[in-house]
């Protein structure tokens, strides 16, 4: 007999990847738990790298077949939907965000058309589409208008349902936005035909550089720290995740990932009926991609790695700029 008690003897329970994987239970990767963000332009043929997310890029609406079908054919269930304009008009109250012309408002039909077995969500959000590059609609003063901005998220929201989003996904932060966009869904009689995806827990972030980028949606002055959380709060964290089950959402998020994972673990242990979504936003992105390029890490390894914590710390779903890479990870290996 070895010098080891036998009960304290742990090597005996994982010597092998099936007996680790049940030592791991809960914590599976599947296409199901994974929606992948797409930015969308308003030129139908375009396909722009975006330079601070390698491997990403913005796609016209004659690009989106051709991209999704392999991946759909991968397992892609759901996806998340940006628009990005070049061109369309910016105004004092996103009136480009639900025109006839927006590239989401125009890709929504189209896609519902061609993969009719996956999600379709919609960030709804202004800050694309305003001159002044906030989320909400502002006073003269520049302070924010919540009145007016949680009227026109709704309005915006309303238009991407009924364009065919399954799922709308408000990303401003403005107070009482739930409330009004499921007042807006059920006078159009599809409260019971649209998901509301709560951005409900979102902190202001240094993660969300790269975005900006992308989305072409920072902001033209001051920042975005009266509505987005402060980091350092759990408190508020927790009030904001109760205020938007109280307001009706379907399921909620935390964003960014990496960097809350106790306030993941918070939000589900208060709300353990909810299905939970984490962001792995463009800053972690980017993060992981440099340090695998410059032969810091493994990618793969590390990124499973993270996948695993967010999934232990209690997500069901993550949202990931990698999912494509992902579902290329989760094919099965030909043993020969
Ligand atoms: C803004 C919005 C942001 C993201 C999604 N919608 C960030 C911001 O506040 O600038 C972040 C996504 C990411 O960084 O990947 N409505
Ligand atoms: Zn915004």
């Amino acid at each position: 007999m070895s010098q080891v008690e036998t009960k304290h003897i742990l090597h005996s329970g994982y010597f092998h990847p099936l007996l680790r994987q049940w030592q791991s239970p809960n914590v599976e990767i599947t296409p199901k738990n994974l929606m992948y963000p797409i930015f969308i332009l308003d030129e139908p043929n375009a396909k722009e790298a975006i330079s601070s997310m390698p491997g990403v890029y913005r796609y016209g609406i004659n690009q989106l077949k051709s991209m999704l079908q392999p991946l759909v054919s991968k397992g892609l269930q759901s996806i998340l939907l940006f628009g990005v304009s070049n061109s369309l008009k910016k105004d004092e109250i996103g009136s480009s965000a639900d025109s006839t012309e927006n590239p989401v408002i125009r890709a929504l039909p189209l896609l519902r058309k061609w993969f009719p077995a996956l999600i379709i969500t919609c960030d709804v959000c202004l800050c694309p589409y305003t001159t002044h590059g906030h989320c909400g609609i502002l006073n003269k003063d520049g302070t924010l208008n919540n009145e007016a901005s949680i009227k026109r998220i709704a309005e915006v929201a309303l238009a991407y349902a009924k364009s065919g989003a399954q799922v709308v996904a408000p990303s401003d932060m403005m107070d009482g936005r739930i409330a009004a966009i499921k007042e807006s869904l059920g006078a159009a009689n599809l409260y019971n035909k649209v998901a509301v995806l709560s951005y409900a827990v979102k902190f202001s972030s240094g993660f969300y550089g790269p975005f900006r980028d992308a989305a072409q949606s920072a902001p033209q002055f001051g920042d975005r720290k009266c509505y987005q959380l402060p980091p350092g709060s759990k408190g508020l964290a927790s009030r904001a995740a109760a205020r938007d089950v109280a307001e009706g959402a379907d399921f909620l998020m935390v964003k960014p990932g990496l960097a809350y994972l106790d306030i993941v673990k918070q939000v589900k242990d208060d709300h353990p009926e909810y299905p939970l979504f984490i962001y792995q936003v463009s800053g972690e992105y980017a993060m992981l991609l440099h340090g695998a390029k410059n032969g810091a890490i493994n990618l793969e390894v590390v990124l499973n790695e993270i996948l695993m914590s967010m999934r232990r710390a209690g997500a069901d779903c993550i949202i990931t700029y990698f999912t494509p890479m992902i579902l290329d990870m989760l094919q099965p290996k030909s043993k020969y």
